[in-house]
């Protein structure tokens, strides 16, 4: 079945080509997976104002409401949007009831990641695998049914207050779980406005305490099967006032990858110490979202008020850096006018961009990635973009 394409991927008339090309999707022999991994299932939000969020999100990242589930259909806890983008499922929920535990949450942590939802095909397997490794089982295996029909869903602790719910949904056909009704966007694209400005996830970064990393790569190694794939150390990632330590682990296909950042010590406070003061703790702090035109897309965001980190002019002049990146598909001005960072190694190029952050605190973010060929993260940018991190963080005060 690893050639197969997700229910998700065929609603986004998605290829296997495409994917490849767009996440680095490989080919892998299910039979020895400890923990089979379909691909992501949902990305699930607590946020402040999930009735605000969800206009934002899709008046200016074009994404598509398609369920919902809130106090006019039963649930007086909180409201829940649910949006798409090509293949990915983003869910957006916000307390209604001050004694929501949501609201709880949000006081803590911020606007953030609560769930990293996978979809799964044997949730009982993984589960069992989970606790044998040692994991923290946080929703044991059930099945949940409405009219559409049956999820047999469960959850698991990772880092921080974060989960990883898994579900299976191979018996189930309805707009995203049971309690939710399928609903439209009252957003209207405007005339000539791209069809979706990006089409998949390709990894989620997670950032956890110093001196923890390791800890975690091998809980995603033992208790979930996954690979560690690029590997990176120290002055790889140093600027005079930040560090960091930063691995890589992916599911046996490679549509989830997780970078695990720790702060490393530094003359002043790194970028990941700040996010892990802010968020309170361990979190998800990136999501980079692919898309196969870069350009378009950013220009797009940028009409739609969308902020990007500045990169400084002197990192398209460098002639280190030209001739390490040699011949792109487009010139490097127009990469320069849009401040789009790029990076080569063995097996080709990669494109990619980072926001500001979504929220008030400076947390969570987001990434486009357009890869052509590398399977990398970007290591030789990290260091002209932690830079221009830091003039931010210097803005706020925080360095
Ligand atoms: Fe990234």
């Amino acid at each position: 079945m690893t050639d197969a394409l997700t229910q998700d991927e065929l609603k986004a008339d998605l290829t296997l080509e495409q994917l490849q090309q767009l996440v680095g999707l490989v080919e892998y022999d299910e039979e020895g997976d400890v923990f089979p991994v379909t691909g992501w299932d949902s990305i699930v939000f607590v946020v402040g104002n999930a009735t605000q969020a969800a206009h934002y999100y899709q008046s200016a990242w074009g994404m598509q409401l398609e369920a919902y589930s809130g106090p006019e259909n039963g649930n007086r806890d909180h409201k829940s949007f649910v949006l798409r983008s090509g293949s990915i499922r983003f869910v957006l929920n916000g307390a209604v009831d001050p004694d929501s535990p949501l609201a709880d949450h949000h006081r803590r942590h911020g606007d953030g990641v609560v769930d990293i939802a996978l979809e799964v095909p044997d949730v009982d397997r993984c589960i069992a695998q989970a606790r044998k490794a040692g994991a923290t089982v946080v929703r044991e295996p059930e099945d949940v049914t409405d009219e559409h029909g049956t999820i047999r869903i469960a959850a698991i602790a990772t880092y921080g207050e974060t989960v990883h719910t898994l579900v299976d949904r191979s018996r189930y056909d309805g707009p995203y779980l049971p309690g939710y009704v399928a609903a439209e966007s009252t957003w209207v694209k405007r005339e000539g406005d791209p069809k979706r400005l990006f089409q998949a996830l390709d990894h989620i970064v997670g950032n956890v305490e110093l001196g923890h990393m390791d800890e975690w790569v091998e809980f995603y190694n033992k208790v979930m099967g996954f690979v560690n794939m690029a590997e990176f150390i120290g002055d790889d990632i140093a600027t005079d006032y930040s560090a960091l330590m930063s691995k890589v682990v992916a599911n046996g296909n490679h549509r989830v990858k997780f970078p695990l950042n720790e702060p490393a010590v530094a003359k002043k406070k790194s970028q990941i110490d700040e996010y892990l003061e802010f968020y309170r703790g361990a979190g998800a702090q990136h999501l980079a979202l692919a898309t196969n035109d870069i350009l378009t897309t950013v220009d797009a965001l940028r009409a739609n008020g969308v902020e990007f980190l500045d990169t400084p002019d002197s990192y398209y002049e460098d002639p280190a850096l030209r001739e390490r990146i040699g011949k792109v598909r487009v010139p490097i001005e127009e990469l320069q006018k849009r401040k789009i960072l790029v990076d080569r190694d063995e097996d080709g190029y990669l494109l990619q961009i980072f926001t500001k952050p979504l929220g008030d605190r400076p947390t969570v973010f987001f990434e486009l990635i357009e890869r052509h060929g590398s399977l990398g993260f970007g290591k030789g940018n990290f260091k002209a973009l932690f830079e221009a991190i830091e003039r931010e963080q210097e803005a706020r005060g925080n360095l």
